[in-house]
């Protein structure tokens, strides 16, 4: 069952190549530029006039959810807010009818979620399911929708429910860019063909498996570890901290690179790993003079950059290269290597990776 694997959480990590490209095949069509969500066809005028959208989600949901803001805002040119659906829910938010609230659950069954959807829709706003579990509470509650078929994720740490999800929202974000005209038509094609690029991407960015073991040794008896991004990259270096916190019980944090001096930089001395994602396209200079900032306090580097990168690898202790591609994408691919080194670390430390204490598979409680 878990296909030659020792844990559910590896397999579905390397699942992930299939899982993008289920998600996207007939929806896509590459060559005619053409892209097929009847979720999203029979809501057009609905949704591509939203005066907002607000997405709702939890954990790794709503880091799917602000990678989705950028996205969206970018093509699509609609404001996004993104909310944690806990907060959402119990602090009587701005909501009309000319809003859009976009749920986004892997297993359709967050109670928060459900509730803050059950509210929106109260208002009068039109709710728009991402879910991962065919039928489930959420999908069901939801005017529409559009589910990722990124197949059953068993490990308690999402992993390929993440990348699936940004998958949906980047074809959504695309289709209603086209509709508006907020993209152009080279543009959206050029989007097209890079994504059909990505599951082979995420294949080579996988190669970095061996390398990604050594770094897990070397750091996995650190108690803090940080991790930076920026832009697209923000919510990734969020995701990376959840997934090391979660299964190796290590105390991570994820922060815009740029916060570093509004704080976090105290806590760098030569026993802090940063994990810093630093790929070429978006605020690369920026976040190489962050990198220099790390070094100069000692602080131990792991960059994530761009194949053939050579400006880093100058400064970083360890350098994981992935694939180029453009800017929006790059979380499909900067997201994996930190999927595979919390999944080590927590190997080494001998933690049960597929059903980490205290944690569980879909939170049907508030
Ligand atoms: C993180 C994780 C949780 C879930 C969160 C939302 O690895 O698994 O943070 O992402 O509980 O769950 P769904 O997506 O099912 O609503």
């Amino acid at each position: 069952e878990k296909g030659g694997y020792e844990h559910f959480m590896l397999k579905e990590i390397h699942e992930q190549p299939n899982a993008i490209s289920d998600t996207y095949r007939g929806r896509m069509l590459a060559d005619k530029g053409i892209i097929r969500m009847a979720g999203v066809d029979d809501n057009m005028e609905r949704i591509a006039n939203a005066k907002r959208i607000i997405i709702v989600a939890c954990g790794t949901s709503w880091h799917a959810g602000l990678v989705a803001e950028y996205i969206f805002e970018d093509i699509a040119r609609i404001p996004v807010e993104v909310e944690y659906a806990s907060e959402f829910r119990y602090r009587n938010p701005v909501i009309t009818e000319n809003d859009v609230v976009i749920a986004i659950s892997q297993s359709g069954e967050t109670a928060d979620t459900m509730a803050a959807i059950k509210l929106a829709k109260e208002k009068g706003a039109f709710a728009f399911g991402v879910c991962n579990v065919v039928g489930s509470s959420i999908s069901r509650e939801t005017h529409a929708g559009a589910y990722t078929h990124a197949g059953p994720e068993i490990g308690v740490a999402s992993t390929k429910a993440f990348t699936t999800q940004i998958t949906v929202l980047t074809l959504m974000a695309l289709k209603l860019g086209k509709f508006k005209g907020t993209i152009s038509q080279s543009d959206f094609q050029f989007h097209l063909q890079e994504m059909e690029r990505i599951p082979e991407k995420v294949k080579e960015a996988l190669k970095s498996d061996k390398l990604i073991q050594e770094v897990a040794f070397k750091y996995k008896d650190a108690p803090n570890c940080l991790y930076l991004g920026r832009g697209y990259n923000f919510p990734v270096a969020l995701e990376g901290a959840l997934k090391l916190k979660e299964i190796s019980y290590i105390h991570a944090e994820g922060y815009p690179a740029a916060e570093m001096k509004h704080g976090p930089i105290a806590l760098i001395d030569e026993q802090m790993p940063v994990v810093v994602i630093a790929t070429k396209k978006g605020h690369y200079e920026k976040v190489v003079s962050n990198i220099q900032e790390i070094k100069s306090r000692k602080g131990k580097i792991i960059a994530v950059v761009t194949k053939g990168d050579e400006e880093v690898r100058e400064l970083a202790d360890y350098v994981i290269e992935v694939p180029e591609t453009i800017e929006s994408l790059t979380p499909l691919l900067t997201t994996i290597p930190l999927q595979l080194l919390s999944y080590h670390i927590a190997v080494m430390l001998g933690k049960n990776v597929d059903q980490p204490r205290n944690l569980a598979k879909s939170v049907t409680v508030e």
